[in-house]
């Protein structure tokens, strides 16, 4: 069902926390784009170090790159961007809102409820002009995905690495698309983070590889605490499958914003589309030398592919949770997501005995884990300021503390408490995190 009270309640504690901002705020926001503040930084950090853990280091068959974000426009030529990746729009001929044909379940305008002109195409490339002249021999593109800059670099990575088949590269950062209808706060920006990997292996090994990453991708989410319920696999219709897909599985996340599983990643068998396209375009050969059959060919490629943004999104939506009884709202973030570990808080502030000691306990915390010193308002309120943000524990130094140096610690999500000896403290807080 949806449920548009959460979502809103979800981007106004964003806005509020220091999570996300909508950018340029100052002179009224710009469509599709977004500022990450403080804490919004650190659990996009977290989120991306998940991936980096499960998808690169704790294997040893893919490698990390990071290539240009605008690169030499014959890619897009030769990737068939520039031709293929085409969304349909359609215009109210009253309002003049446009509106992505894909996204309409009827040809009316849903304010002025007139006929929807026939849709046209529109190429959501950024374009920019490189050098100092302004015309189409000048022009550029910001990139819309980055498996691209992947693909242009294969060759490289088997020069300098020698690696054998089956082995990953994989990139992080920024893609832009000119979206039609960007919206639902940060499911569709113009703007965004993708995270992909692009996995090479033998054309008959396909089938088995794209099978495995959908397993394994969709095992991700739920490590991350995702609840099984609210994800979904759905495998895409021949009839809309992007241009390079030869198949394509998503996963979907159950979003408040329309009570409906929308696509957060995307793991496609692009086959051996992209390297025979800039095999040709480039005359460089990107084939792949096979020692054992001694021969040439193209691998396959299997992509899982995401947007950090939508991750985030869900797990906003996921751990967002109302404390009625309490009336405090909670982040009910796993340990390894949370942007801060734990908070630190003298019992009384006008104390100098406590606030130093607190100080004391927050200075050699701080080495282990990202950490906040808090000694403003009334020891219930900064309770629940951690609450919100989805710090997992609080410790709090009181009058006993002077004399026998311990401290009390209390759980973010059953507000229990328990006290320990401030030597205690990393190995419980690290038994726990783990
Ligand atoms: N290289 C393959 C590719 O780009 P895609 O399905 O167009 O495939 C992959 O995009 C992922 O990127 C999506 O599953 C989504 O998570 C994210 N994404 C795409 N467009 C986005 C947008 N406008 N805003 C936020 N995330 C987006």
């Amino acid at each position: 069902m949806r449920d548009e009270e959460k979502f809103q309640k979800i981007i106004s504690l964003a806005k509020r926390k220091g999570f996300v901002w909508p950018s340029s705020e100052i002179y009224g926001g710009f469509s599709g784009f977004y500022d990450f503040g403080p804490l919004g930084t650190l659990l996009k950090e977290n989120l991306k170090n998940e991936w980096k853990k499960s998808v690169i280091f704790q294997r040893e068959d893919v490698l990390l790159i990071d290539s240009s974000i605008i690169l030499n426009p014959k890619v897009w030529q030769a990737s068939g961007h520039i031709k293929e990746f085409i969304d349909l729009m359609s215009e109210c001929p009253k309002c003049k809102r446009r509106f992505k044909a894909d996204d309409l379940e009827k040809d009316i305008c849903p304010e002025c409820k007139v006929k929807l002109s026939v849709p046209r195409k529109f190429n959501p490339m950024f374009k920019t002009f490189v050098g100092t002249l302004e015309d189409v021999s000048t022009q550029a593109f910001l990139r819309p995905e980055t498996a691209q800059g992947i693909f242009i670099n294969f060759k490289n990575v088997l020069d300098c690495f020698s690696k054998k088949l089956p082995f990953g590269i994989a990139q992080i950062g920024k893609a832009f698309r000119n979206e039609i209808s960007p919206g639902n706060f940060l499911f569709r920006v113009r703007e965004f983070e993708q995270i992909e990997l692009e996995y090479f292996v033998n054309p008959k090994e396909a089938k088995k590889h794209h099978n495995f990453w959908i397993k394994e991708r969709f095992k991700w989410y739920q490590n991350l605490g995702i609840s099984k319920k609210n994800l979904k696999l759905y495998q895409v219709p021949k009839s809309d499958l992007a241009h390079y897909s030869k198949g394509t599985t998503e996963i979907h996340y159950l979003f408040p914003f329309s009570g409906k599983f929308e696509e957060v990643e995307g793991i496609a068998n692009r086959g051996d589309y992209d390297l025979k396209v800039h095999h040709k375009h480039s005359k460089v050969d990107l084939r792949y030398f096979d020692e054992i059959s001694r021969k040439k060919f193209f691998p396959y490629v299997i992509e899982p592919s995401l947007g950090i943004e939508r991750v985030f999104l869900a797990v906003l939506c996921e751990f967002f949770s109302e404390d009625k009884e309490r009336n405090r709202i909670v982040l009910k973030f796993p340990a390894k997501i949370a942007p801060v570990k734990v908070a630190v808080f003298p019992l009384l502030s006008n104390k100098p005995k406590l606030v130093k000691l607190a100080r004391k306990i927050y200075q050699e915390l701080k080495k282990e884990f990202i950490c906040v010193f808090d000694d403003s308002g009334n020891i219930g309120k900064r309770y629940y300021r951690q609450d919100e943000i989805g710090t997992p524990f609080c410790i709090t130094i009181d009058f006993q503390s002077l004399e026998d140096d311990t401290v009390t610690l209390r759980d973010r999500d059953t507000t229990s408490q328990i006290r320990c000896h401030r030597n205690e403290l990393i190995k419980i807080l690290k038994d726990k995190f783990s």
